[in-house]
C-alpha cells in the first residue's frame, strides 16, 4: 500500500468527480450512434464539461498553479508549477462508443513532469505516478515488462492523423515495424493509455509522431517511473521538441530505433 502525496490526492479527486459525468454520458452514446446528427457535438460538449470540473477541482486546491489543457489552452498563474490536461484521451474511441479512453493530467514543476494520473474510467483503472515514488496501477506498484527481445513483443502506435504533414513517413514506419519485425502491432486510439500499458507491462513499446503535449505529459512520469525509457525516435531527449515519441520497457529501446530507421 503506497502513501499518497498532496497533489496525487488532489489529481485523483478531481478524476473521480470528472470521471462520473463521462460515464453518465458514455451511456448516451450508443442511443446517438442511430441518430441523424451522430454523437459529434455531444462528444465535443462532454469533453468541455469534463475539463471545465478538472479545471474547477485543481484550481480549488492549488489557487495559483498555471494550466495547460487541451480544449481551453493556457492559464497562467505561477509559472512554476502547471498543470497538463487532456480531458478525454481517446475522442475517437469515445464517439464510436468503444470502452477505451482516459482522463491525463500532468503535473509540471519548474519544466519537468513530477506527477501524472492517467483514469480510465470505463475499467476503473487508474495509473498514478509522482517523481522518486514509483507507479502504481490502483495502488498496486507497476513495472515494465523485462523481455529484452523484441522478437517476443508486442507494441503500440497512433496516428498517422488526417491532418499529418508526415503521412508517407509515418506509414513507411509502420511498413517497417510490420515487414521487418513480424511481431503484433496495435492501435488502440489513446496515446495515454498506450503509455499507462509500458508502464504497468502489458505492451513493450510504443511510438508515435505529433503528438501534443497534453497527450503524453502524464504517461512521461508512469514510465520513468515503472522504470521505463521516453526518448524521441533517434534516443535522444528532445521529444517534446521533435514531435516524435519512443516509450520502451527500457530494453528493446536500440532495437526499436533501428526499426523505425
Ligand atoms: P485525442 O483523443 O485527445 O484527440 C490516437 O492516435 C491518439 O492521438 C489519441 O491519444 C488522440 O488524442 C491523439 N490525437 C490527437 N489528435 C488526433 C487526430 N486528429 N487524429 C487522431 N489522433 C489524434
Ligand atoms: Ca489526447
Amino acid at each position: 500500500m503506497k502513501l499518497s502525496s498532496a497533489n496525487i490526492n488532489v489529481m485523483v479527486k478531481a478524476c473521480r468527480k470528472a470521471a462520473k459525468i463521462i460515464i453518465r454520458d458514455f451511456g448516451e452514446i450508443e442511443n446517438l450512434q442511430v441518430s441523424l446528427k451522430g454523437p459529434g457535438d455531444f462528444v465535443t460538449n462532454c469533453d468541455k464539461k469534463v475539463e471545465k470540473i478538472l479545471i474547477e477541482e485543481l484550481q480549488t486546491a492549488r489557487p495559483n498553479y498555471s494550466i495547460l489543457s487541451e480544449e481551453i489552452g493556457k492559464i497562467n498563474n505561477d509559472e512554476s508549477f502547471r498543470w497538463i490536461i487532456d480531458p478525454i484521451d481517446g475522442t475517437v474511441n469515445f464517439l464510436h462508443g468503444i470502452p477505451h479512453f482516459a482522463i491525463s493530467i500532468g503535473l509540471e514543476h519548474n519544466k519537468e513532469i513530477i506527477c501524472g494520473i492517467i483514469y480510465d474510467p470505463i475499467k476503473d483503472e487508474m495509473f498514478t505516478a509522482e517523481k522518486g515514488n514509483g507507479s502504481f496501477l490502483n495502488n498496486q506498484r507497476m513495472r515494465v515488462s523485462s523481455r529484452s527481445k523484441l522478437k517476443d513483443c508486442i507494441v503500440f502506435t497512433g496516428g498517422p492523423r488526417p491532418d499529418s504533414k508526415n503521412r508517407e513517413l509515418d506509414l513507411k514506419e509502420y511498413s517497417n515495424f510490420s515487414t521487418k519485425t513480424l511481431i503484433p502491432i496495435r492501435k488502440l486510439g489513446s496515446a495515454s493509455l498506450d503509455m499507462a500499458y509500458v508502464a504497468a507491462g502489458r505492451c513493450d513499446g510504443f511510438w508515435q509522431r505529433n503528438l501534443k503535449y497534453w497527450d503524453i505529459a502524464a504517461g512521461i512520469i508512469l514510465v520513468k517511473e515503472a522504470g521505463g525509457f521516453v526518448t524521441d525516435f533517434n534516443g535522444e531527449n528532445d521529444y517534446i521538441e521533435n514531435k516524435t515519441i519512443l516509450v520502451t520497457n527500457s530494453k528493446i529501446s536500440d532495437e526499436m530505433i533501428d526499426v523505425l530507421k
